[in-house]
């Protein structure tokens, strides 16, 4: 075959927090595949970018105390032990903010203008006359016009599921400020989604095949009926909002000042421009470059963004004069233990950072996520217990298990040179031969799973081969050395196939095993090569340890406690003279992880516009599907405990006598807590992104008063205030701070 050329990319992560294992998983599927294609002698450039712009993310530097343009560059810095750590390889990292976007992202609007399928119009929006700013659907909230529910978002109840404009909400209030919104009539300019020509041309490019069949059917559904922001539903594909008044963090419409490209107008753009930046630092032309008929263009994105690339950015394209994908190639969701969703705002997921930090080794979860990973947008769900097993049983006990048990012998008694392989194992050869072209197959169409299976398949053959030959037996026999040479050499050749096969999925292994073999087996052809008896290698030294329970354990404990300041809390006897029960251990503490994602600093959730097509959460469960499934809040009740068991747990009325912004995190506020104790506690929360700390002051609230202190980067938390949250954060965001009712007095103990 020819040598094809790729241009490759992941979604673009936004920049308001670290990546989470989610993101991860994405990118090992997308390395997996451009390393497969790179074996293949293909020319790939596989590049990512930082999705820095929109509301959501200037809110959050503004919290941080940071300009936009710092806040999303330090996020920027922070992402290279993540890709590096899991050996993802991209030739480019750069931002949606970066000048060759900003030229992009204008260019093609222009084109589009000049296209005819631009329009504007003026529309009423909510404003907070406070912050001058009009204000998104997912910053506005108030009770809800169907149930009456008080603090519900402005485009959906999450007590009675109604779906609203936010103009509906009864005492409508800024999340932001607390002002009420006054409504404010604004030009907004439309991408022409509604156009016959983009209609016919969408249709067309969605349901030609290329697509995934569950995608292809979900996003024909699309063209027929649309649910707006009021819960009326309309025919076909309306316009879409892609302008935003300032203050924005964006790129500014040509022409048009104090107008900004809505996020998601330059979020795909950067896809382009991170490619041009790379092809620009290589001296290499990005026009010619694009303008190669041979050319393939793909993006590996999760299914809660299908719509951004299968209708707004190929009609962009093209009616642009530009080229588009070739394909999406559309993933499911990773959840952690059980299938919960990942819950950022309680770190319960499989923190990617903690996961090197203890020593982990990163391919263990790129084969893991492998063997898990097809070509469907279907959810896969992390399980340690799986996972140890895998790896264990797969990696070590079949794969590794072969070069273990020969490799020594040819070091210790033929002075590292190979033999002549055996010719009576020829079924395993037509076995290797006919793996390697059925793994081709699975590597291309991303069935890693299939790949895996596969490719373990072949090493229970190999292990039979070694089983049944015991080289261990054999060399105890001097005069059978020749037999012992060639069942050695055998299994050796074919763990050097059984490793090219693994190669996209084990680089570094693949790296180990080529200095130890002295053949490259990164190379797909390596594969079909055999090692010339008279071939020196290495000695051989222990390629891969097994996963060790502990590391799990380590892994899914929270965080670490620091004990000091432990004998002062427990000397106090607050609330009227008991003593406080002992410390009991943190448990979920409510505490996220620095830098996981705020309720309401999450672009995703900013909506569009009415009129539009629903470019949300569009394969998610429906809300409200968890209480169904008999899991109230997105998460089964934890096991029965007993009354002494809930005795251990102290928890105190304490009143917020101080509240404020905690400089260098935008997630977490510092109270200063009154149990009457007669001296006041310092308490951290994640709340940051609910909560202003002005309004929580003077209020009560209840603390875990016997909780360990916790040692965090910021000083030292005294307790824990308790708040509410659903599991799926994603789905129904919010945290609510509990308080009691009036007339509860600190140091007040909850029976
Ligand atoms: N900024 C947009 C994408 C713009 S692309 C031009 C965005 N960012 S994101 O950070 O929310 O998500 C980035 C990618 O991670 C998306 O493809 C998303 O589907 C994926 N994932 C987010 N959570 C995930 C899991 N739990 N599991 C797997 N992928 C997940 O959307
Ligand atoms: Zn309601």
């Amino acid at each position: 075959m020819s040598q094809r050329r790729l241009f490759v990319t992941t979604a673009l992560p936004y920049a308001n927090g670290n990546f989470h294992i989610g993101h991860i998983m994405e990118y090992i599927q997308a390395d997996i595949w451009v390393r497969f294609q790179r074996m293949q002698g293909h020319a790939v450039n596989f590049v990512g970018a930082d999705d820095a712009h929109g509301a959501p993310i200037m809110i959050a530097a503004e919290k941080a105390g940071k300009t936009p343009q710092q806040f999303v560059a330090d996020i920027a810095a922070s992402r290279t032990p993540y890709l590096d750590g899991f050996h993802i390889k991209f030739d480019n990292w750069s931002s949606t903010d970066s000048p060759e976007n900003h030229q992009l992202a204008r260019l093609i609007y222009l084109d589009l203008k000049k296209a005819g399928l631009v329009e504007s119009k003026t529309i009423e929006q909510f404003f907070d006359p406070e912050k001058n700013m009009f204000l998104p659907d997912r910053y506005i909230k108030g009770q809800c016009p169907k149930c009456g529910a008080k603090d519900q978002y402005g485009d959906n109840c999450e007590v009675c599921g109604a779906v609203y404009a936010p103009t509906d909400l009864i005492n409508p209030y800024s999340a932001l400020s607390g002002a009420v919104p006054v409504l404010k009539s604004s030009e907004h300019f439309f991408f022409r989604l509604s156009d016959p020509r983009c209609v016919e041309f969408l249709q067309a490019w969605t349901q030609d095949g290329k697509l995934q069949p569950e995608v292809a059917n979900k996003v024909k559904e699309w063209f027929s009926v649309r649910t707006n922001a009021d819960g009326t539903t309309s025919e076909g594909l309306g316009d879409w909002d892609i302008s935003r008044d300032a203050p924005y963090f964006g790129i500014e419409i040509p022409d048009a000042p104090g107008k900004y490209f809505y996020v998601w107008l330059d979020a795909p753009v950067g896809y382009l421009a991170s490619l041009k930046n790379l092809l620009d630092r290589r001296g290499e032309d990005y026009d010619a470059y694009m303008a190669d008929p041979r050319l393939q263009q793909y993006h590996f994105i999760g299914k809660d963004i299908v719509t951004f690339h299968t209708l707004f950015w190929p009609a962009m394209l093209h009616f642009s004069g530009r080229k588009t994908p070739d394909n999406i190639f559309v993933h499911g969701f990773l959840t952690v233990n059980n299938g919960e969703k990942m819950s950022k705002s309680r770190g319960t997921g499989l923190d990617p950072l903690k996961y090197l930090s203890l020593g982990m080794n990163p391919e263990w979860l790129r084969y893991y996520l492998a063997a898990k990973l097809n070509a469907r947008n279907e959810d896969i769900d992390f399980n340690a217990d799986d996972f140890m097993a895998r790896v264990n049983s797969d990696l070590i006990g079949k794969y590794v298990n072969i070069a273990s048990r020969s490799a020594g012998f040819i070091t210790k008694r033929f002075a590292g040179r190979l033999g002549e392989e055996d010719p009576q194992a020829h079924l395993l050869y037509k076995l290797a031969s006919s793996a390697l072209n059925e793994v081709k197959d699975f590597y291309e169409s991303r069935e890693f799973a299939k790949a895996t299976r596969t490719i373990m398949n072949l090493a229970d053959q190999v292990n039979q081969y070694v089983d049944q030959k015991a080289p261990w037996l054999i060399a105890k026999d001097v005069a059978r050395d020749a037999e012992l040479h060639m069942v050695c050499t055998t299994a050796i050749g074919l763990f050097k196939d059984l490793t090219v096969l693994l190669a996209p999925i084990l680089p570094r292994l693949a790296a180990q095993v080529s200095d130890w073999l002295g053949v490259d087996v990164q190379k797909w052809d390596s594969a079909l090569v055999k090692l010339p008896a008279g071939h020196v290698i290495k000695p051989y030294t222990h390629l891969l340890q097994r996963v060790d329970v502990k590391q799990l354990d380590a892994l899914f404990e929270p965080p670490a406690e620091a004990a000091p300041a432990q004998a002062a809390i427990e000397s106090i006897a607050p609330g009227g003279g008991k003593n406080s029960t002992p410390t009991v251990g943190a448990g979920a503490s409510f505490l996220p992880p620095e830098g996981a994602d705020s309720a309401l600093g999450r672009p995703g959730g900013e909506r569009n516009l009415a009129p539009t097509v629903d470019a949300g959460a569009s394969f998610l469960p429906p809300e409200g599907a968890d209480s169904a499934l008999g899991r109230p809040g997105g998460e089964d009740i934890a096991p029965t405990i007993n009354i002494d068991d809930f005795a251990k747990i102290d928890l105190r009325i304490a009143k917020i006598v101080n509240c404020e912004a905690v400089e260098g995190s935008t997630k977490l506020l510092r109270m200063t807590l009154d149990a009457g104790e007669g001296k006041l506690r310092n308490v951290f929360s994640g709340i940051a992104s609910a909560y202003k700390p002005e309004d929580l002051i003077g209020k009560h609230t209840v603390l875990v008063a016997n909780l360990a202190p916790r040692k965090m980067k910021f000083g030292i938390s005294e307790g824990m205030v308790l708040a509410a949250s659903h599991a799926d954060e994603k789905a129904q965001p919010g945290i609510y701070v509990l308080e009691p009712l009036p007339g509860a007095m600190p140091g007040m103990r909850i029976h």
